[in-house]
Protein backbone atom coordinates (compact mmCIF):
# COMPACT_ATOMS: atom_id res chain seq x y z
CA UNK A 1 0.00 0.00 0.00
CA UNK A 2 1.45 3.68 -0.64
CA UNK A 3 2.39 5.68 1.83
CA UNK A 4 0.22 8.66 2.23
CA UNK A 5 0.24 11.94 4.11
CA UNK A 6 -2.83 14.03 5.55
CA UNK A 7 -1.37 17.15 7.17
CA UNK A 8 -0.71 17.43 10.62
CA UNK A 9 -3.33 20.73 11.32
CA UNK A 10 -6.32 18.95 9.14
CA UNK A 11 -5.93 15.73 11.57
CA UNK A 12 -5.74 18.68 14.29
CA UNK A 13 -9.05 20.08 13.07
CA UNK A 14 -10.27 16.90 12.77
CA UNK A 15 -9.97 15.97 16.34
CA UNK A 16 -11.04 18.96 17.49
CA UNK A 17 -14.08 18.42 15.79
CA UNK A 18 -15.40 15.01 16.43
CA UNK A 19 -16.27 13.21 19.73
CA UNK A 20 -15.01 9.96 19.91
CA UNK A 21 -17.94 8.57 21.98
CA UNK A 22 -20.19 8.74 18.28
CA UNK A 23 -16.90 7.25 16.64
CA UNK A 24 -16.77 4.48 18.96
CA UNK A 25 -20.46 4.45 19.08
CA UNK A 26 -21.00 3.84 15.02
CA UNK A 27 -19.37 -0.02 15.80
CA UNK A 28 -20.09 -1.29 19.74
CA UNK A 29 -22.79 -0.46 22.11
CA UNK A 30 -21.19 2.25 25.03
CA UNK A 31 -22.75 2.41 28.38
CA UNK A 32 -22.18 5.37 30.25
CA UNK A 33 -21.42 4.85 33.60
CA UNK A 34 -20.36 8.69 35.48
CA UNK A 35 -17.79 10.65 33.44
CA UNK A 36 -17.27 8.00 31.22
CA UNK A 37 -18.23 4.91 29.11
CA UNK A 38 -17.70 1.68 28.68
CA UNK A 39 -18.14 -1.74 27.00
CA UNK A 40 -16.61 -5.02 26.35
CA UNK A 41 -13.63 -4.41 24.55
CA UNK A 42 -13.79 -5.45 21.12
CA UNK A 43 -9.64 -6.16 21.13
CA UNK A 44 -9.91 -8.95 23.72
CA UNK A 45 -12.28 -11.97 24.53
CA UNK A 46 -13.61 -10.75 28.33
CA UNK A 47 -16.90 -10.77 30.41
CA UNK A 48 -16.81 -7.95 32.09
CA UNK A 49 -16.51 -4.55 30.44
CA UNK A 50 -12.69 -2.59 31.41
CA UNK A 51 -12.78 -0.83 28.01
CA UNK A 52 -13.23 2.90 28.79
CA UNK A 53 -14.25 5.80 26.68
CA UNK A 54 -13.38 9.19 27.70
CA UNK A 55 -15.34 12.59 26.29
CA UNK A 56 -13.85 14.63 28.52
CA UNK A 57 -10.47 13.65 27.19
CA UNK A 58 -11.38 12.58 24.04
CA UNK A 59 -9.41 8.89 24.57
CA UNK A 60 -10.23 5.25 24.90
CA UNK A 61 -8.31 3.05 27.01
CA UNK A 62 -8.68 -1.03 28.01
CA UNK A 63 -7.65 -1.24 31.41
CA UNK A 64 -7.34 -5.24 30.62
CA UNK A 65 -5.47 -5.46 27.21
CA UNK A 66 -4.25 -2.03 27.31
CA UNK A 67 -4.69 -0.53 23.80
CA UNK A 68 -5.61 3.13 23.84
CA UNK A 69 -5.69 6.11 21.41
CA UNK A 70 -7.65 8.77 20.08
CA UNK A 71 -10.60 8.32 17.35
CA UNK A 72 -8.76 7.75 14.82
CA UNK A 73 -6.47 5.11 15.97
CA UNK A 74 -9.62 3.57 17.71
CA UNK A 75 -11.12 3.14 13.63
CA UNK A 76 -7.77 2.40 12.70
CA UNK A 77 -7.26 -0.70 14.76
CA UNK A 78 -10.80 -1.66 15.30
CA UNK A 79 -11.38 -1.74 11.10
CA UNK A 80 -7.50 -2.50 10.63
CA UNK A 81 -7.04 -0.02 8.01
CA UNK A 82 -4.09 2.09 7.32
CA UNK A 83 -4.34 5.76 9.10
CA UNK A 84 -4.78 7.30 6.11
CA UNK A 85 -7.62 5.44 5.63
CA UNK A 86 -8.68 5.91 9.34
CA UNK A 87 -8.73 9.58 8.44
CA UNK A 88 -10.83 9.37 6.22
CA UNK A 89 -13.00 6.93 7.62
CA UNK A 90 -13.81 9.07 10.74
CA UNK A 91 -14.07 12.34 8.57
CA UNK A 92 -16.66 10.44 6.91
CA UNK A 93 -19.00 9.21 10.23
CA UNK A 94 -18.43 12.78 11.74
CA UNK A 95 -19.39 14.42 8.24
CA UNK A 96 -16.50 16.28 8.47
CA UNK A 97 -15.56 17.31 5.05
CA UNK A 98 -12.02 16.44 3.83
CA UNK A 99 -9.83 19.36 2.23
CA UNK A 100 -9.82 18.78 -1.29
CA UNK A 101 -6.24 20.26 -2.39
CA UNK A 102 -5.15 19.42 0.61
CA UNK A 103 -5.52 16.10 1.27
CA UNK A 104 -2.77 14.47 -1.15
CA UNK A 105 -4.04 11.02 -2.79
CA UNK A 106 -2.72 7.74 -2.13
CA UNK A 107 0.91 6.98 -3.90
CA UNK A 108 0.28 4.12 -6.37
CA UNK A 109 -3.19 5.38 -6.35
CA UNK A 110 -2.70 5.68 -10.15
CA UNK A 111 -1.18 2.21 -10.57
CA UNK A 112 -4.34 0.63 -8.78
CA UNK A 113 -6.61 2.35 -11.12
CA UNK A 114 -5.15 0.64 -13.75
CA UNK A 115 -4.98 -2.40 -11.99
CA UNK A 116 -8.87 -2.16 -11.63
CA UNK A 117 -9.44 -0.85 -15.13
CA UNK A 118 -7.10 -4.35 -16.33
CA UNK A 119 -8.91 -6.51 -14.22
CA UNK A 120 -12.15 -4.72 -15.55
CA UNK A 121 -11.26 -5.70 -18.98
CA UNK A 122 -10.05 -9.41 -18.27
CA UNK A 123 -13.83 -9.78 -16.56
CA UNK A 124 -15.53 -8.85 -19.52
CA UNK A 125 -13.92 -12.03 -21.17
CA UNK A 126 -14.93 -14.34 -18.11
CA UNK A 127 -17.28 -16.05 -21.10
CA UNK A 128 -14.44 -17.67 -22.54
CA UNK A 129 -13.82 -19.57 -19.05
CA UNK A 130 -17.11 -20.21 -17.30
CA UNK A 131 -17.03 -23.73 -18.44
CA UNK A 132 -13.89 -24.24 -16.39
CA UNK A 133 -15.31 -21.92 -13.51
CA UNK A 134 -18.43 -24.09 -14.08
CA UNK A 135 -16.70 -27.30 -13.57
CA UNK A 136 -15.45 -25.86 -10.56
CA UNK A 137 -18.65 -24.55 -8.99
CA UNK A 138 -18.00 -21.42 -9.01
CA UNK A 139 -21.19 -19.69 -9.93
CA UNK A 140 -21.86 -16.44 -11.61
CA UNK A 141 -22.25 -13.86 -8.73
CA UNK A 142 -18.73 -15.16 -6.89
CA UNK A 143 -16.83 -14.99 -9.71
CA UNK A 144 -17.85 -11.41 -9.80
CA UNK A 145 -17.41 -10.60 -6.72
CA UNK A 146 -13.81 -11.72 -7.20
CA UNK A 147 -13.84 -9.96 -10.17
CA UNK A 148 -12.56 -13.56 -12.03
CA UNK A 149 -11.30 -12.84 -15.32
CA UNK A 150 -9.95 -14.49 -18.76
CA UNK A 151 -6.42 -13.38 -20.54
CA UNK A 152 -6.77 -13.97 -24.12
CA UNK A 153 -3.64 -14.36 -25.77
CA UNK A 154 -3.02 -10.52 -27.01
CA UNK A 155 -4.17 -8.61 -24.18
CA UNK A 156 -1.29 -6.04 -23.67
CA UNK A 157 -3.19 -5.08 -27.14
CA UNK A 158 -6.19 -3.92 -25.80
CA UNK A 159 -4.66 -2.52 -22.49
CA UNK A 160 -2.40 -0.39 -24.71
CA UNK A 161 -3.81 2.56 -23.06
CA UNK A 162 -2.66 2.06 -20.03
CA UNK A 163 0.65 3.19 -19.62
CA UNK A 164 4.18 0.60 -19.99
CA UNK A 165 5.01 1.58 -16.08
CA UNK A 166 1.88 0.64 -14.93
CA UNK A 167 1.83 -2.58 -16.54
CA UNK A 168 5.04 -3.32 -15.49
CA UNK A 169 4.05 -2.60 -11.72
CA UNK A 170 1.43 -4.96 -11.80
CA UNK A 171 3.22 -7.43 -13.43
CA UNK A 172 1.49 -7.56 -16.04
CA UNK A 173 3.82 -7.73 -19.15
CA UNK A 174 7.29 -9.68 -18.03
CA UNK A 175 10.78 -7.66 -18.50
CA UNK A 176 11.29 -8.85 -21.94
CA UNK A 177 7.74 -7.44 -22.90
CA UNK A 178 5.81 -10.52 -22.90
CA UNK A 179 2.88 -11.50 -21.99
CA UNK A 180 2.95 -12.73 -18.16
CA UNK A 181 -0.77 -14.00 -17.93
CA UNK A 182 -1.84 -15.08 -21.99
CA UNK A 183 -4.71 -17.82 -21.80
CA UNK A 184 -4.90 -18.39 -18.05
CA UNK A 185 -8.21 -17.81 -15.29
CA UNK A 186 -7.09 -14.31 -14.13
CA UNK A 187 -7.78 -13.93 -10.32
CA UNK A 188 -7.07 -10.12 -9.63
CA UNK A 189 -5.65 -9.42 -5.92
CA UNK A 190 -7.05 -6.81 -4.30
CA UNK A 191 -4.83 -5.21 -1.24
CA UNK A 192 -6.71 -5.07 2.32
CA UNK A 193 -8.61 -2.15 1.56
CA UNK A 194 -9.70 -2.75 -1.96
CA UNK A 195 -7.68 -1.70 -4.85
CA UNK A 196 -6.03 -4.42 -7.43
CA UNK A 197 -2.03 -4.45 -6.59
CA UNK A 198 -1.41 -7.81 -8.69
CA UNK A 199 -2.85 -10.74 -10.70
CA UNK A 200 -2.76 -14.23 -10.33
CA UNK A 201 -3.08 -16.43 -13.25
CA UNK A 202 -4.52 -19.93 -13.01
CA UNK A 203 -3.78 -22.38 -16.23
CA UNK A 204 -6.94 -23.81 -17.87
CA UNK A 205 -5.69 -27.66 -18.13
CA UNK A 206 -4.95 -29.69 -15.55
CA UNK A 207 -1.08 -30.85 -15.73
CA UNK A 208 0.25 -27.52 -17.48
CA UNK A 209 3.20 -25.74 -15.16
CA UNK A 210 3.24 -24.11 -13.62
CA UNK A 211 -0.21 -24.29 -12.12
CA UNK A 212 -0.66 -20.20 -10.90
CA UNK A 213 1.76 -17.22 -11.61
CA UNK A 214 1.47 -14.38 -9.73
CA UNK A 215 2.65 -10.77 -10.46
CA UNK A 216 6.34 -10.04 -8.46
CA UNK A 217 6.19 -8.45 -5.45
CA UNK A 218 6.49 -4.72 -5.57
CA UNK A 219 5.93 -1.86 -3.52
CA UNK A 220 2.45 -1.98 -3.77
CA UNK A 221 2.07 -6.00 -3.29
CA UNK A 222 3.91 -7.80 -0.41
CA UNK A 223 3.06 -10.94 -0.62
CA UNK A 224 4.33 -11.04 3.31
CA UNK A 225 1.75 -9.14 4.69
CA UNK A 226 -1.36 -9.46 1.69
CA UNK A 227 -4.07 -11.76 3.23
CA UNK A 228 -6.05 -12.60 -0.40
CA UNK A 229 -9.50 -12.55 0.19
CA UNK A 230 -9.21 -10.21 3.18
CA UNK A 231 -11.32 -7.86 1.24
CA UNK A 232 -14.34 -9.63 0.55
CA UNK A 233 -14.49 -10.72 3.51
CA UNK A 234 -13.71 -7.38 6.06
CA UNK A 235 -17.78 -7.30 6.21
CA UNK A 236 -18.13 -10.96 7.63
CA UNK A 237 -15.24 -10.64 9.67
CA UNK A 238 -16.03 -7.44 11.32
CA UNK A 239 -19.83 -9.22 12.05
CA UNK A 240 -18.52 -12.28 13.19
CA UNK A 241 -15.21 -11.48 14.56
CA UNK A 242 -13.91 -14.75 13.36
CA UNK A 243 -11.15 -15.57 10.84
CA UNK A 244 -10.98 -18.83 8.53
CA UNK A 245 -7.49 -18.97 7.35
CA UNK A 246 -6.65 -21.04 4.16
CA UNK A 247 -4.28 -22.29 1.48
CA UNK A 248 -5.56 -20.98 -1.60
CA UNK A 249 -7.19 -19.07 -4.14
CA UNK A 250 -9.81 -21.35 -4.61
CA UNK A 251 -10.25 -22.22 -1.52
CA UNK A 252 -11.23 -18.55 -0.51
CA UNK A 253 -13.43 -18.83 -3.70
CA UNK A 254 -14.98 -21.55 -3.12
CA UNK A 255 -15.62 -21.06 0.80
CA UNK A 256 -17.30 -17.61 -0.45
CA UNK A 257 -19.69 -19.13 -2.71
CA UNK A 258 -20.54 -22.03 0.49
CA UNK A 259 -21.45 -18.60 2.51
CA UNK A 260 -18.17 -18.70 4.19
CA UNK A 261 -17.35 -15.64 3.89
CA UNK A 262 -14.63 -14.69 6.41
CA UNK A 263 -11.89 -16.94 4.35
CA UNK A 264 -8.68 -15.42 3.78
CA UNK A 265 -4.86 -17.06 2.41
CA UNK A 266 -2.15 -16.22 1.86
CA UNK A 267 -0.24 -15.63 -1.53
CA UNK A 268 1.40 -19.24 -1.94
CA UNK A 269 3.77 -18.71 0.48
CA UNK A 270 2.97 -19.90 4.16
CA UNK A 271 1.42 -17.80 6.76
CA UNK A 272 4.21 -15.02 8.25
CA UNK A 273 4.50 -13.48 11.44
CA UNK A 274 2.88 -9.86 9.82
CA UNK A 275 -0.18 -12.02 8.18
CA UNK A 276 -0.72 -13.51 11.48
CA UNK A 277 -0.63 -9.86 13.41
CA UNK A 278 -3.16 -8.77 11.37
CA UNK A 279 -5.55 -11.16 11.58
CA UNK A 280 -5.24 -11.25 15.33
CA UNK A 281 -6.93 -7.65 15.07
CA UNK A 282 -9.98 -9.12 14.15
CA UNK A 283 -10.12 -12.27 16.09
CA UNK A 284 -8.62 -13.74 18.75
CA UNK A 285 -9.54 -17.53 17.70
CA UNK A 286 -8.60 -18.00 14.11
CA UNK A 287 -9.50 -20.83 12.55
CA UNK A 288 -7.04 -22.92 10.48
CA UNK A 289 -8.56 -24.61 7.56
CA UNK A 290 -5.83 -26.74 5.51
CA UNK A 291 -5.23 -29.83 3.31
CA UNK A 292 -6.46 -33.06 4.80
CA UNK A 293 -3.12 -34.27 4.19
CA UNK A 294 0.28 -34.70 6.54
CA UNK A 295 1.73 -31.22 3.91
CA UNK A 296 -1.42 -29.73 5.48
CA UNK A 297 -1.32 -30.68 8.50
CA UNK A 298 2.02 -29.43 8.57
CA UNK A 299 1.49 -26.43 7.35
CA UNK A 300 -1.21 -25.77 9.96
CA UNK A 301 1.44 -26.92 13.00
CA UNK A 302 3.80 -24.00 11.47
CA UNK A 303 0.97 -21.18 11.34
CA UNK A 304 -0.43 -22.05 14.77
CA UNK A 305 3.34 -21.52 15.93
CA UNK A 306 3.14 -17.93 14.24
CA UNK A 307 0.16 -17.05 16.24
CA UNK A 308 1.20 -19.19 19.60
CA UNK A 309 4.05 -16.72 19.60
CA UNK A 310 1.54 -13.60 19.53
CA UNK A 311 0.04 -15.14 22.50
CA UNK A 312 -3.09 -16.21 20.29
CA UNK A 313 -4.74 -19.77 20.15
CA UNK A 314 -5.99 -21.12 17.18
CA UNK A 315 -8.55 -23.63 15.89
CA UNK A 316 -8.41 -26.35 13.85
CA UNK A 317 -10.10 -28.16 11.78
CA UNK A 318 -9.29 -31.06 10.22
CA UNK A 319 -10.51 -32.09 6.95
CA UNK A 320 -10.33 -35.68 5.57
CA UNK A 321 -7.70 -37.04 3.78
CA UNK A 322 -6.76 -36.00 -0.17
CA UNK A 323 -9.40 -33.32 0.65
CA UNK A 324 -8.78 -29.12 0.65
CA UNK A 325 -11.58 -26.91 1.48
CA UNK A 326 -12.47 -25.90 -2.74
CA UNK A 327 -12.58 -30.16 -3.33
CA UNK A 328 -14.90 -30.58 -0.10
CA UNK A 329 -17.15 -27.51 -0.85
CA UNK A 330 -18.55 -29.78 -3.72
CA UNK A 331 -17.95 -33.57 -2.96
CA UNK A 332 -19.93 -32.80 0.65
CA UNK A 333 -20.60 -29.10 1.44
CA UNK A 334 -22.63 -30.39 4.21
CA UNK A 335 -19.65 -31.91 6.17
CA UNK A 336 -17.61 -29.04 5.30
CA UNK A 337 -19.92 -26.69 7.14
CA UNK A 338 -20.17 -29.05 10.14
CA UNK A 339 -16.39 -29.23 10.18
CA UNK A 340 -15.75 -25.59 9.98
CA UNK A 341 -19.01 -25.34 12.97
CA UNK A 342 -16.54 -27.51 15.30
CA UNK A 343 -13.46 -26.90 15.45
CA UNK A 344 -10.49 -27.89 17.81
CA UNK A 345 -8.51 -25.82 19.91
CA UNK A 346 -4.66 -26.44 18.40
CA UNK A 347 -3.47 -28.57 21.17
CA UNK A 348 -6.50 -30.69 21.19
CA UNK A 349 -6.46 -31.30 17.31
CA UNK A 350 -2.55 -31.89 18.00
CA UNK A 351 -2.81 -35.08 20.24
CA UNK A 352 -5.31 -36.30 18.05
CA UNK A 353 -3.62 -36.05 14.80
CA UNK A 354 -0.33 -37.43 16.22
CA UNK A 355 -2.62 -40.02 16.89
CA UNK A 356 -4.09 -40.91 14.06
CA UNK A 357 -0.84 -40.81 12.11
CA UNK A 358 1.09 -43.30 10.38
CA UNK A 359 4.17 -44.02 13.34
CA UNK A 360 6.34 -43.48 11.10
CA UNK A 361 5.56 -39.72 10.96
CA UNK A 362 4.61 -38.92 14.54
CA UNK A 363 8.04 -38.05 16.26
CA UNK A 364 8.26 -35.39 13.12
CA UNK A 365 4.66 -34.30 13.76
CA UNK A 366 5.76 -33.98 17.29
CA UNK A 367 8.90 -32.33 17.43
CA UNK A 368 7.04 -29.53 15.07
CA UNK A 369 4.82 -29.23 17.71
CA UNK A 370 7.30 -28.97 20.02
CA UNK A 371 8.57 -26.12 18.43
CA UNK A 372 5.43 -24.60 17.77
CA UNK A 373 4.37 -24.47 21.49
CA UNK A 374 7.99 -23.37 22.72
CA UNK A 375 7.47 -20.14 22.39
CA UNK A 376 4.31 -19.75 24.47
CA UNK A 377 6.33 -20.55 27.33
CA UNK A 378 7.12 -16.89 27.68
CA UNK A 379 4.03 -15.22 25.95
CA UNK A 380 1.78 -17.10 27.90
CA UNK A 381 2.78 -19.64 30.95
CA UNK A 382 -0.13 -20.62 31.96
CA UNK A 383 -1.09 -22.16 28.64
CA UNK A 384 2.66 -23.38 27.95
CA UNK A 385 1.81 -25.69 31.56
CA UNK A 386 -1.54 -26.73 30.46
CA UNK A 387 -0.02 -27.56 26.71
CA UNK A 388 2.31 -29.56 28.18
CA UNK A 389 0.85 -31.70 30.83
CA UNK A 390 -1.79 -32.48 28.31
CA UNK A 391 0.87 -33.50 25.71
CA UNK A 392 3.03 -35.37 28.33
CA UNK A 393 0.31 -37.45 29.58
CA UNK A 394 -0.07 -38.98 26.14
CA UNK A 395 3.19 -38.99 24.54
CA UNK A 396 5.43 -38.37 27.73
CA UNK A 397 6.90 -35.05 26.00
CA UNK A 398 8.08 -32.62 28.62
CA UNK A 399 9.73 -29.62 28.95
CA UNK A 400 13.19 -30.85 28.38
CA UNK A 401 11.65 -32.26 25.28
CA UNK A 402 10.56 -29.03 23.90
CA UNK A 403 13.53 -27.77 24.73
CA UNK A 404 15.96 -30.06 23.05
CA UNK A 405 13.43 -29.29 19.99
CA UNK A 406 13.78 -25.25 20.22
CA UNK A 407 16.54 -24.37 21.65
CA UNK A 408 16.34 -21.06 20.49
CA UNK A 409 13.54 -20.09 22.23
CA UNK A 410 14.82 -20.43 25.17
CA UNK A 411 18.34 -18.00 25.12
CA UNK A 412 15.90 -14.69 24.24
CA UNK A 413 17.26 -12.75 20.95
CA UNK A 414 18.82 -9.19 21.67
CA UNK A 415 16.21 -7.00 21.22
CA UNK A 416 13.28 -9.15 21.70
CA UNK A 417 14.09 -8.42 26.22
CA UNK A 418 10.29 -7.73 26.68
CA UNK A 419 9.51 -4.21 27.17
CA UNK A 420 10.26 -3.47 31.69
CA UNK A 421 7.31 -2.15 33.50
CA UNK A 422 7.49 1.87 33.68
CA UNK A 423 8.02 2.81 37.65
CA UNK A 424 4.77 4.98 38.63
CA UNK A 425 6.46 8.15 39.40
CA UNK A 426 7.75 8.03 35.75
CA UNK A 427 4.24 7.37 34.57
CA UNK A 428 2.96 10.47 37.08
CA UNK A 429 5.70 12.52 35.86
CA UNK A 430 4.44 12.82 32.40
CA UNK A 431 0.70 12.53 33.20
CA UNK A 432 1.38 16.22 34.73
CA UNK A 433 3.52 16.89 31.94
CA UNK A 434 1.32 16.11 29.13
CA UNK A 435 -1.87 17.99 30.93
CA UNK A 436 0.17 21.41 31.28
CA UNK A 437 0.52 21.15 34.76
CA UNK A 438 4.08 21.16 35.37
CA UNK A 439 6.65 23.66 35.58
CA UNK A 440 10.52 21.93 35.19
CA UNK A 441 13.30 24.47 36.96
CA UNK A 442 15.82 22.23 34.60
CA UNK A 443 15.81 20.35 31.63
CA UNK A 444 16.12 16.76 32.41
CA UNK A 445 18.34 14.64 30.22
CA UNK A 446 16.37 11.75 28.59
CA UNK A 447 18.71 9.48 30.44
CA UNK A 448 17.43 9.81 33.83
CA UNK A 449 14.25 7.98 32.64
CA UNK A 450 14.12 3.93 33.17
CA UNK A 451 11.42 4.13 30.73
CA UNK A 452 12.46 4.34 27.23
CA UNK A 453 8.79 5.28 25.93
CA UNK A 454 8.62 7.39 28.83
CA UNK A 455 11.81 9.80 27.67
CA UNK A 456 10.81 9.64 24.12
CA UNK A 457 7.36 11.33 24.90
CA UNK A 458 9.25 13.46 27.34
CA UNK A 459 11.92 14.51 24.44
CA UNK A 460 8.57 15.52 22.31
CA UNK A 461 6.87 17.05 24.74
CA UNK A 462 9.93 19.80 25.53
CA UNK A 463 11.80 19.63 21.88
CA UNK A 464 8.88 19.63 19.93
CA UNK A 465 5.86 21.68 19.02
CA UNK A 466 3.35 19.12 19.65
CA UNK A 467 1.18 19.32 22.96
CA UNK A 468 -2.47 18.21 22.28
CA UNK A 469 -2.52 14.75 23.87
CA UNK A 470 -4.91 12.96 21.22
CA UNK A 471 -2.84 14.97 18.52
CA UNK A 472 0.03 13.33 19.95
CA UNK A 473 -1.25 9.81 19.58
CA UNK A 474 -1.55 10.23 16.19
CA UNK A 475 1.85 10.87 14.94
CA UNK A 476 3.47 8.66 17.32
CA UNK A 477 0.65 5.61 17.60
CA UNK A 478 3.13 3.55 19.14
CA UNK A 479 2.78 5.24 22.28
CA UNK A 480 -1.30 5.99 21.99
CA UNK A 481 -1.79 2.97 24.46
CA UNK A 482 0.46 4.80 26.94
CA UNK A 483 -0.93 8.27 26.53
CA UNK A 484 -4.27 7.26 27.19
CA UNK A 485 -3.52 5.28 30.59
CA UNK A 486 -1.46 8.16 31.67
CA UNK A 487 -4.42 10.43 31.25
CA UNK A 488 -6.97 8.16 32.81
CA UNK A 489 -4.58 7.76 35.81
CA UNK A 490 -6.03 9.62 38.85
CA UNK A 491 -2.77 11.18 40.54
CA UNK A 492 -2.78 13.78 44.08
CA UNK A 493 -0.92 16.91 43.96
CA UNK A 494 1.45 14.52 46.51
CA UNK A 495 2.42 12.25 43.57
CA UNK A 496 3.64 14.98 41.09
CA UNK A 497 6.00 16.44 43.69
CA UNK A 498 7.55 13.57 44.78
CA UNK A 499 7.67 12.10 40.50
CA UNK A 500 9.19 15.47 40.02
CA UNK A 501 11.57 15.25 43.29
CA UNK A 502 12.98 11.86 42.42
CA UNK A 503 13.69 12.82 38.40
CA UNK A 504 15.45 15.81 39.52
CA UNK A 505 17.54 14.13 42.21
CA UNK A 506 18.50 12.06 39.39
CA UNK A 507 19.29 14.77 37.20
CA UNK A 508 21.24 16.37 39.84
CA UNK A 509 22.69 13.71 40.24
CA UNK A 510 23.61 13.01 37.06
CA UNK A 511 25.32 16.52 36.54
CA UNK A 512 26.85 16.41 39.86
CA UNK A 513 29.07 12.96 38.46
CA UNK A 514 29.98 16.04 35.28
CA UNK A 515 31.16 18.33 37.52
CA UNK A 516 34.40 19.53 38.13
CA UNK A 517 34.07 22.88 40.30
CA UNK A 518 34.23 22.31 43.89
CA UNK A 519 31.72 24.82 44.45
CA UNK A 520 29.45 23.62 42.23
CA UNK A 521 29.91 20.09 43.12
CA UNK A 522 28.91 21.12 47.37
CA UNK A 523 25.81 23.37 45.60
CA UNK A 524 24.29 20.27 43.78
CA UNK A 525 24.43 18.10 46.84
CA UNK A 526 23.09 20.55 48.96
CA UNK A 527 20.19 20.18 46.70
CA UNK A 528 20.01 16.75 46.21
CA UNK A 529 20.21 16.24 50.34
CA UNK A 530 17.27 18.89 50.60
CA UNK A 531 15.43 16.88 47.87
CA UNK A 532 15.89 13.49 49.18
CA UNK A 533 14.39 15.18 52.66
CA UNK A 534 11.36 15.47 50.91
CA UNK A 535 11.74 19.72 50.89
CA UNK A 536 10.03 20.73 48.01
CA UNK A 537 11.25 24.03 48.31
CA UNK A 538 14.45 23.12 46.78
CA UNK A 539 12.81 22.80 43.87
CA UNK A 540 12.48 26.60 42.94
CA UNK A 541 16.51 27.10 44.21
CA UNK A 542 17.22 25.07 41.52
CA UNK A 543 18.72 26.84 38.92
CA UNK A 544 19.96 25.77 35.27
CA UNK A 545 23.82 26.64 34.48
P1 LIG B 1 -2.08 -25.74 -4.28
O1 LIG B 1 -1.07 -26.43 -5.11
O2 LIG B 1 -2.58 -26.39 -3.04
O3 LIG B 1 -3.22 -25.38 -5.23
O4 LIG B 1 -1.48 -24.33 -3.91
P2 LIG B 1 -4.77 -25.21 -5.00
O5 LIG B 1 -5.04 -23.98 -4.21
O6 LIG B 1 -5.41 -26.45 -4.55
O7 LIG B 1 -5.15 -24.88 -6.49
P3 LIG B 1 -6.31 -25.45 -7.35
O8 LIG B 1 -7.42 -25.71 -6.42
O9 LIG B 1 -5.78 -26.67 -8.00
O10 LIG B 1 -6.59 -24.36 -8.33
C1 LIG B 1 -1.96 -23.51 -2.91
C2 LIG B 1 -1.64 -22.09 -3.26
O11 LIG B 1 -0.27 -21.97 -3.53
C3 LIG B 1 -0.04 -21.00 -4.55
C4 LIG B 1 -1.42 -20.45 -4.89
O12 LIG B 1 -1.66 -19.33 -4.08
C5 LIG B 1 -2.32 -21.60 -4.51
O13 LIG B 1 -3.65 -21.18 -4.32
N1 LIG B 1 0.59 -21.61 -5.75
C6 LIG B 1 0.45 -22.92 -6.03
C7 LIG B 1 1.34 -20.81 -6.57
O14 LIG B 1 1.48 -19.61 -6.31
N2 LIG B 1 1.90 -21.36 -7.68
C8 LIG B 1 1.75 -22.67 -8.01
O15 LIG B 1 2.26 -23.10 -9.05
C9 LIG B 1 1.01 -23.47 -7.14
MN1 LIG C 1 -7.40 -27.00 -4.72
Amino acid sequence: MGSSKVSRSFIEELLSRVDIVDVVSHYITLKQVGRNFTALCPFHPEKTPSFVVSPEKQIFKCFGCGVGGNAITFVEKYEGISFFEAVKRVAEICGVELPQGEFKEEEGSAVEEFGYRAAKFFNSRLESVLPYLEERGVDRETADRFLLGYAPRGYLRELRNIPKEALEALGLVNSKGGEFFADRLIIPIFNHSGKVVAFAGRALREGSSPKYINSPESSLFKKGSLLYGFYQSKEEVLKSRQVVVVEGYFDVISLHRLGVKRAVAPMGTSLTESHAKFIKRYCTKPLLLFDGDGAGRKAAVRSAGIFLKLGCEPMVVQLPDGEDPDSLSRSNPELLLKLISSPLPFIEWAVKSAKVIPPEERSDFLKLVAQSIAPLRSVNPILFKEYLSLLSAEFGIDEKWVKLYSPRIYQPKKGEAEESPIPYYEKVFLKALLEGSLKLPVELSSTVFVSSKIAKLYTVLTKTDVREPTLLQSQYPEEADLISELLLMEVSEEDILKAMCRLLTKELERRLKKTRELREKMRIKKLIFSLKRGDLGAVSRIKTN
